[in-house]
């Protein structure tokens, strides 16, 4: 993985929920599982904190030389266990993020509102990682927002997924849309769910 000078991983802010120590690269290992067999072109992360995990995709869908990476962020510091806006959250002038990562695109807005102008501009994304407000009907939200821009062997990852308004959310989610389903889970750090249509990967 290219670091681009960038501070290690297991010092960022939000290392731990992902499982992330000097030793291991934890939930990074499952998230990068999707990157081999999908090889996105495409990423959207729908909230962080701290960039960790929109700099992580921007490092491993790097083709030569280039990536195509969306945060939407309402940089909400109270909410999905976000950080005070500050210097240890990501959108500071002197941040990992902004000084070696000028190609991700930052969408400064609410999910809700973020999501309509993504999908009334017909963008299209091969993996959208959800990680913003978390309770139970936001996360819902993002799922069903989240359709009509994924592509048909895209992936949704979600963060938190020991979390149980995550969780229900997923199970809401496929129950009623029944072409996708649960393609992975950890419960590594504050774990994982990963879900795609039913007929890929078999
Ligand atoms: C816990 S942080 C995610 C941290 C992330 N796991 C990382 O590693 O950087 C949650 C983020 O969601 C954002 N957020 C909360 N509610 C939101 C909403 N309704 N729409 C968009 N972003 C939201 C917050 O600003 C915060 O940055």
């Amino acid at each position: 993985m290219r670091t681009r000078n960038r501070a290690p991983f297991s010092q960022h802010h939000f290392s731990a929920g992902h499982g992330i120590t000097s030793k291991s690269n934890g939930l990074l290992e499952h998230y990068s599982d999707f990157i081999t067999k999908n090889k996105p072109s495409a990423n959207l992360v729908i909230g962080s904190g701290s960039g960790l995990i929109p700099m992580f995709f921007a490092d491993v869908t790097n083709y030569e030389g280039r990536y195509n990476v969306t945060l939407l962020d309402a940089g909400i510091g109270s909410v999905g266990f976000g950080h005070p806006w500050g210097n240890l959250g990501w959108a500071y002038s002197d941040s990992d993020l902004y000084k070696f990562y000028p190609d991700i695109r930052i969408i400064y807005s609410t999910s809700t509102l973020g999501m309509l102008y993504l999908i009334n501009n017909n963008q299209l994304f091969d993996n959208i990682f959800i990680d913003a407000n978390h309770s139970e009907s936001f996360v819902l939200e993002d799922l069903e927002n989240s359709i009509p821009i994924l592509t048909k062997a895209g992936v949704i990852i979600l963060h938190d997924g020991n979390l149980k308004s995550v969780r229900d959310a997923v199970i809401k989610f496929i129950e009623k849309n029944e072409d996708f389903r649960i393609v992975s889970e950890s419960s590594i750090g504050a774990g994982m769910i990963a879900i795609c249509r039913k007929e890929i990967w078999n």
